[in-house]
């Protein structure tokens, strides 16, 4: 189980985190992933003007809006989610 904290500060909440909660749960239901990816919401991670900010493990991701929410999903956050599952599974 990976979790994927979506921050909830002000200035990320203002940049659309809501709208990145409901984009992401949407895609890990639409991929059976609810098994493998929990989503949890953040206070502050820290980098506020580089919103919506996005952890995974030590891993942030940044600048999402709901425009390249999917985008970052499918080509970042999943490709990192895998590599750290095999470095976990050896
Ligand atoms: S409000 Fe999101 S990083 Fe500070």
């Amino acid at each position: 189980m990976v979790e994927i904290y979506i921050c909830m500060g002000s200035a990320c909440f203002l940049k659309g985190s809501e709208e990145i909660v409901k984009i992401f749960s949407e895609e890990i239901a639409k991929n059976s992933l609810n098994a493998q990816i929990k989503l949890k919401g953040s206070f502050c991670l820290g980098p506020c003007n580089q919103g919506v900010v996005v952890k995974v493990k030590d891993q942030f991701f940044k600048h999402i809006n709901p425009e390249n929410a999917r985008t970052i999903f499918y080509e970042q956050i999943i490709p990192y989610i895998k590599k750290i599952e095999g470095e976990e599974n050896g």
